[in-house]
């Protein structure tokens, strides 16, 4: 037997020793999910806290941000390209949770990897809205919420809830609606769906985060009625209807402080009001001072940044922020560790029912289009038909908006493909001229990539079409189809001239299209494939029809072909008022605000000026305003028509005592010759004795089934 020296032996027993202290240090640790929350995070080092309530930073492969750290983490690599996570810390069994953008479908940066994520692209928030259909909306959530647990992520930053208070707002088709009630019911149904999967959604950006112009230095100068009415209302509906997993804050101050930092709002209205349990994240970058809106109650600071960690870590070492309030921010946001598919070690397959989602996507898309005029039964349009399709965006969709809300979508489905799977003929003529002229300019500009497209998009110019085409495309067709598109998205704001308004070739378009084809007492139809709200006054006079089909996702064109077919009957109602002039709507003349410092301030997605905007018409936003004050409008809050016709009766109101509900039937029925769905919208007119009211108040809504005639 080889004999072992005294030195190697002593080593050995070092050596168990130390295994022994190691392991039993193991045991000793509490494991998150075994032990009690409390239990971890007594057993986490004050750095190990303040690396959970701020994110890991946010890693684009291939693309350096300022901040973020230089090769990816394993939780970086497992989705590599999503908008961020939180830091996993594996000696107390705590994984990582990663969020990926939203709100219609899912973002993920494809750069430079081996796997690319494409996603369903649902249709825009303002679409779905406009179906005022919950089921239906619940339906794309639980849909939705599926896909992006198959990808092996855990929360979106979805939905959209801000207020659509003026149609310039360039992220207004992210939101649903000018109105809360809507607003707060569709979020609910939206976010109830997405969560039955086990996943999260992370509504956005609370609050008042209703324009793009100086979004990160706004300060939003709003009533406190202004503020519980319109403004938080939404929320509040949602809160209590749906317990989302996190809320993110917004970029800009309310009457001064930051929403990230501000106690009143984060503490005392949303959780000791409300009692939401959830966690609360800061917007990306969002906020100027880290412990500050730790003590706020803004849980974790997003994508998050080592400076912001040492400014926490020196604001509880010197006493400034008590480390209490870090254990509580900690807590929640473990709360929700303890119910992410990557804690459960959720087996993803990285490969959703992609197909199933485009279905359901095309059918949403199809019951949120809202239909605003159809003189002459203009449409349906009988498959088998000639069409003359004019328009850029006949052959380029506009799926969705741009920036974080810019979808990575497996493919897009124009009009002019719609129309030929639906069995139309295309004229040809018209068809190849738009071909040509779409690929000349695309050649001239620079390549994209999935970063650069984060970017807004200059749209190519409609093409200028020459007499000769229209005329004879009018004695070669039974009908024209014109689209009119728009796209806008985060970091700026919509403009009154060519955007809100046409643009002189759109008008020319219009107007030279119409001329031709009645001349042939054939008909003209609009397709707005838009974002937001524009202009109709200066052109509906021209035309015979006008299909509002907003951004409606990557099966566009097929849902627009269905309307169009008359296979599916157009039941969308506006949630958005459509003024008759742009000045009409009573924000127009306090937006964007006014930039109270010439000195500019660099953010991420370019300069800032301090500035502020003032709300001065309170609670009088879009419908409440000119139904209060008889303004004219083009088309009213909740109008749309159908190709049926419903008549309401027996409306019944059953009080259950004072003070409580009241119980609302109504009876609808389809008195015209074809299926349709209808909606049934309640307003209310309050009895102005204390105060003002708004002459109608959307209080409650629903929608029917199919109906048949
Ligand atoms: C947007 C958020 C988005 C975040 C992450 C921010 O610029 O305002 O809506 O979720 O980026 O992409």
């Amino acid at each position: 037997m080889k004999k072992i020296s005294l030195n190697s032996f002593l080593c050995l027993l070092l050596l168990f020793v130390i295994v022994l202290s190691a392991h039993a240090q193991t045991q000793a640790l509490p494991q998150l999910g075994l032990s009690s929350i409390q239990e971890v995070v007594k057993a986490m080092t004050l750095e190990e806290k303040i690396d959970l309530v701020v994110g890991e930073g946010w890693y684009i492969p291939g693309i350096p941000i300022p901040g973020s750290p230089k090769n990816p983490s394993e939780a970086q690599k497992k989705v590599a390209g999503a908008s961020g996570n939180t830091k996993a810390i594996p000696r107390l069994g705590i994984p990582a949770m990663i969020v990926c953008d939203g709100p219609a479908g899912l973002q993920i940066f494809n750069v430079g990897k081996s796997r690319a994520y494409y996603g369903t692209a649902w249709p825009i928030g303002t679409l779905l809205a406009s179906s005022w259909d919950t089921a239906l909306v619940r339906r794309v959530g639980i849909a939705f919420g599926r896909e992006i647990k198959e990808y092996g992520l855990d929360l979106i930053n979805a939905p959209g809830m801000n207020i659509q208070r003026n149609p310039l707002g360039g992220r207004n088709f992210e939101y649903y609606s000018e109105d809360p009630i809507i607003t707060g019911h569709i979020a609910a149904a939206l976010i109830n769906g997405f969560q039955s999967n086990g996943v999260g959604n992370i509504p956005k950006h609370f609050f008042a985060n209703n324009q793009e112009t100086n979004r990160s230095t706004l300060n939003v100068i709003i009533s406190e009625r202004a503020m519980r009415e319109i403004y938080l209302k939404g929320w509040q509906i949602m809160i209590k209807q749906s317990n989302p997993w996190g809320i993110m804050t917004s970029y800009n101050r309310v009457n001064g402080p930051f929403t990230a930092e501000s106690g009143e709002l984060l503490t005392g209205i949303l959780r000791k009001e409300w009692g939401y349990k959830g966690f609360v994240e800061t917007d990306w970058y969002g906020g100027q001072d880290a412990p500050e809106a730790q003590g706020a109650g803004n849980n974790l600071l997003m994508p998050g940044m080592p400076a912001q960690k040492s400014l926490i870590l020196d604001a509880v070492k010197n006493g400034q922020l008590d480390e209490k309030i870090i254990d509580r921010n900690l807590e929640a946001i473990l709360n929700i560790v303890i119910q992410s598919p990557s804690f459960k070690g959720y087996k993803y397959s990285d490969n959703p029912p992609l197909k199933e989602n485009a279905e359901i996507s095309r059918q949403a898309a199809a019951e949120g289009m809202v239909l605003l005029k159809n003189e002459g039964k203009a449409l349906p349009v009988k498959p088998g038909t000639t069409v003359a399709l004019f328009g850029n965006n006949a052959l380029e969709l506009i799926a969705g908006g741009t920036g974080s809300g810019d979808v990575s979508s497996m493919y897009t489905v124009s009009l002019a493909d719609g129309m030929f799977h639906a069995g139309y003929s295309l004229n040809t003529n018209v068809y190849a001229s738009y071909t040509n002229y779409l690929a000349t300019e695309k050649a001239k500009k620079p390549k994209q990539n999935n970063v650069t497209a984060m970017a807004p998009q200059m749209p190519i110019p409609e093409m200028s079409i020459s007499e000769d085409l229209v005329w004879k495309a009018a004695d070669q067709s039974a009908i024209a189809i014109i689209t009119i598109g728009r796209n806008a998205g985060e970091n700026n704001d919509r403009e009154v001239e060519d955007d809100y308004q046409l643009t002189a070739t759109e008008l020319a378009l219009i107007n030279s299209v119409s001329g031709a084809f009645h001349a042939k007492n054939k008909k003209v139809v609009v397709i707005l494939n838009i974002g937001g709200v524009i202009d109709v006054m200066q052109w509906r006079d021209a035309v015979d029809g006008i299909l509002l089909a907003w951004q409606p996702g990557l099966e566009g064109g097929n849902s627009i072909s269905d309307i169009i077919s008359g296979k599916v009957n157009p039941s969308g109602k506006l949630t958005a008022t459509f003024p008759a002039r742009y000045e009409d709507d009573v924000s127009a003349k306090n937006f964007p605000g006014r930039e109270i410092s010439d000195i500019a301030k660099p953010t991420l997605s370019g300069k800032t000026f301090d500035a502020e905007v003032i709300y001065e018409e309170g609670i009088y936003v879009g419908y409440r305003y000119y139904n209060t004050f008889d303004v004219q409008t083009a088309y009213p809050f909740g109008y749309g028509l159908s190709y049926t016709q419903f008549k309401f009766s027996d409306l019944k109101l059953n009080a259950r005592g004072k003070g409580t509900s009241v119980l609302v039937k109504v009876s609808i029925t389809n008195t015209g010759s074809v299926a349709g769905k209808e909606v049934a919208e309640l307003y209310i007119t309050a009895p102005a004795i204390k105060l003002d009211k708004p002459s109608s108040e959307l209080k409650a809504f629903a929608k029917t089934k199919i109906l048949e005639p």
